[in-house]
């Protein structure tokens, strides 16, 4: 699917409306990151990949019960991070209302990739990996951790930069690192993200760390 310039700012205005100052910066970070990602690894896909950004942070901003009330207002199953973590639900909540609220954007490459921009998932696409990559290493992200994705991406020569075996060595570590900063915290894990993890470590072929698995 290709979008508009046009429609594409309707688009970022409508979520302007919805989101904070901060949090619209952070969105077009990520859009930015995925356009830059999407002209290397998903050139045809660009104003798709633009949209997806646009629209993956829409129900961020609600609160734990909210998320869940949403949950079973569109009907979607129970999960466990409903009582664990439900800010990660976001992902499923904004995914849900792409086709009530923007049906024009309802693509099935714009929905899964909003579904899973928290947790990753198995059997990730190109497109999906970009969407999750461009959420954690945008220009806006200043922690330690993602500047280094960030430089662990781009900080290569431009013929590794197109290969997907660099994307899922990048996207392996952001899981690894999410995985590990929620250790150490002793925080929820979720299950999609150790599925996640084990998954593109195993198509990498690469054991998954010690400490995680
Ligand atoms: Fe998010
Ligand atoms: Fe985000």
């Amino acid at each position: 699917m290709n979008y508009t310039e046009e429609q594409l700012s309707q688009l970022r205005s409508e979520v302007e409306k919805r989101e904070t100052t901060a949090r619209f910066r952070h969105t077009l970070g990520v859009e930015r990151e995925a356009a830059a990602l999407g002209e290397l690894l998903e050139p045809d896909s660009i104003s798709e990949l633009r949209a997806a950004a646009i629209l993956h942070d829409l129900t961020k901003s609600f609160t734990d019960a909210e998320q869940i009330k949403l949950m079973r207002a569109m009907g979607l199953p129970h999960m466990k991070a409903e009582e664990e973590a439900p800010q990660i639900l976001h992902g499923h909540t904004a995914a849900a209302l792409i086709p009530r609220e923007f049906p024009a954007f309802a693509t099935p490459r714009i929905i899964h990739a909003v579904q899973v921009h928290t947790t990753g998932s198995e059997n990730m696409s190109i497109f999906d990996k970009i969407i999750f990559l461009a959420d954690y290493i945008e220009i806006g992200r200043h922690y330690p951790d993602c500047r280094a994705m960030r430089e662990a991406f781009w900080n290569v020569p431009q013929d590794i930069l197109c290969s997907s075996e660099h994307l899922d060595g990048v996207v392996r570590r952001v899981l690894e690192n999410t995985i590990r900063f929620l250790k150490e915290r002793q925080l929820p894990i979720d299950e999609e993200t150790v599925r996640a993890y084990r998954d593109i470590c195993r198509r990498s072929g690469i054991y998954p760390t010690e400490t995680i698995s």
